[in-house]
């Protein structure tokens, strides 16, 4: 495996990742999180499961990939993260705007993923205490909504979170993350199948499977469009600059293309196991797929009880949840703290400090939704559902089309094919022209006609 160091074979300052294995699971570290056990699970069930699904897939390889290519694109080329990269290849226009959008959304997206990672961290001890012990889903129900439904202990645990990552941002990006993720992505894999196991063999749990694969298109509404492409902007952590950031960590003998399609199958394998861990357990149980944002947390618990050392696995699964979660939000955090830190020069710790107390003070109000803060509501939604709506179905798919645009536009052709074959050191012609015709046209129309349509400016579908 190559050994390569940014740090010595360009100009930069910034620090490197070692190996291709290293910059496939320290970019696997941002994309696998909460999206792939929580939301991705969640949202399915609310959308009607196998044909959302599809839409999902088709998204995320038409939309989604050509946008985090364009992405590494951007940082590699620069050697900077979002804002600087805008700055450093397009000096004096006001694309490094489009950065600064990506700055906003991680910020926005922190302030809710902080509450669930909350609940995921707590869970941990409910479920080594024993508290979770239960085969009675009105229990595992009970025991979900009486614990957000708190004001002072999911508020305690969402700040305990920030503290977590925050104090992980200061110790340094590649001791941080690589190792961590390098470590227990494989772990967090294997028990996922221990549980998709346990969760198809459980009576009942055909309907649950004939949920995930068998597509009912009637289901499908404008609205569902949007929130597949959403939830692939959010899943592999594109249209926001985060990926920007990873390209320039990239090693200049890795190939952009391999790695962002490696990042994407492994990132829809795991959420397909999560989905299959999930689902065939909430039909089996007797809940419905449209519980919302409480899904994993009623049914995950159901799963495990119901197979030996169950306490002991369900332990473990929220452990991993919590790590998977964790190099989520390193990613996320990090966003702003590298704005405010390469750009406008604050020293880290203070970008690192300022922007945790900033995330908590936010971040309650997505908390509180669950309890005091039920019934305030902009646009029709509480705060935590108002952070994640708009992000995922507004400003993520907005940011990404400028992206798109910019590297298929603004950059030169020459560029472009540049930085994909690695200085031509790599035969990928074809490949190259596809993913020009997919940045100039495919991704930015579809994009615009998903968001137009999902808002209700016109519609196609009923
Ligand atoms: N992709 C991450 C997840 O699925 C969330 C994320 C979104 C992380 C955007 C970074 C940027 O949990």
């Amino acid at each position: 495996m190559a050994q390569t160091n940014l740090s010595q074979t360009s100009m930069g300052h910034r620090e490197g990742f070692g190996s291709t294995l290293g910059v496939i699971a320290a970019t696997l570290g941002s994309a696998v999180g909460l999206g792939n056990i929580w939301k991705f699970p969640y949202v399915t069930g609310e959308n009607g499961g196998a044909a959302f699904i599809l839409i999902y897939l088709l998204f995320a390889s038409l939309i989604g990939l050509p946008v985090m290519i364009s992405e590494f694109i951007m940082g590699r080329r620069s050697n900077a993260a979002s804002v600087g990269a805008f700055k450093r290849l397009a000096p004096g226009t006001p694309w490094f705007l489009t950065g600064i959008s990506g700055v906003i959304v991680a910020f926005l997206i922190m302030s809710y993923y902080t509450s669930v990672a909350g609940w995921v961290y707590a869970y941990i001890f409910k479920a080594m205490s024993g508290g979770l012990l239960t085969t009675d889903p009105k229990v595992s129900e009970q025991a979900f909504t009486g614990f957000i439904s708190g004001v002072w202990s999911p508020l305690i645990w969402q700040w305990i979170v920030l503290l977590v990552t925050g104090a992980i941002i200061l110790a340094g990006v590649k001791k941080g993350i690589e190792r961590i993720t390098k470590m227990l992505l494989p772990v967090l894999f294997l028990l996922l199948i221990v549980c998709v196991i346990r969760a198809v063999t459980l009576p009942g749990a055909s309907e649950g499977i004939a949920f995930l694969f068998k597509p009912d298109f009637s289901k499908i509404t404008g609205a569902t469009i949007l929130a597949a492409m959403g939830l692939a902007f959010f899943k592999l952590s594109v249209g926001m600059g985060v990926m920007t950031t990873y390209g320039s960590y990239i090693g200049k003998s890795e190939s952009l293309f391999s790695t962002g399609v490696k990042v994407m199958l492994a990132d829809t394998c795991v959420s397909m196991l999560a989905g299959l861990a999930i689902f065939p357990a909430v039909f089996a149980f007797g809940f419905t797929p449209d519980k919302g944002a409480s899904l994993l947390f009623m049914t995950i618990p159901m799963v495990f009880n119901s197979m030996p050392f169950g306490g002991f696995f369900l332990t473990i699964f929220f452990i991993l949840a919590s790590i998977a979660a964790t190099g989520a939000m390193i990613s996320l955090f990090n966003t702003p703290v590298a704005y405010l830190n390469e750009e406008l020069g604050w020293s880290r710790k203070s970008a690192t400090v300022v922007t945790g107390l900033m995330m908590a003070l936010i971040g309650s109000t997505a908390t509180l939704s669950n309890s005091i803060l039920a019934n305030f509501k902009l646009f029709g939604m509480t705060m935590f559902d108002l952070f994640g709506y708009a992000t995922d179905n507004i400003m993520m798919p907005l940011t990404g089309l400028i992206i798109a645009l910019f590297v298929g536009w603004r950059l030169s052709k020459y560029d472009v094919a540049d930085e994909l074959s690695n200085g031509g050191s790599l035969n990928n012609r074809t490949f190259v022209k596809f993913y020009l015709i997919a940045v100039r046209f495919v991704a930015p129309a579809a994009i615009i006609v998903v968001l137009l349509s999902g808002l209700g400016f016109f519609q196609f579908l009923k």
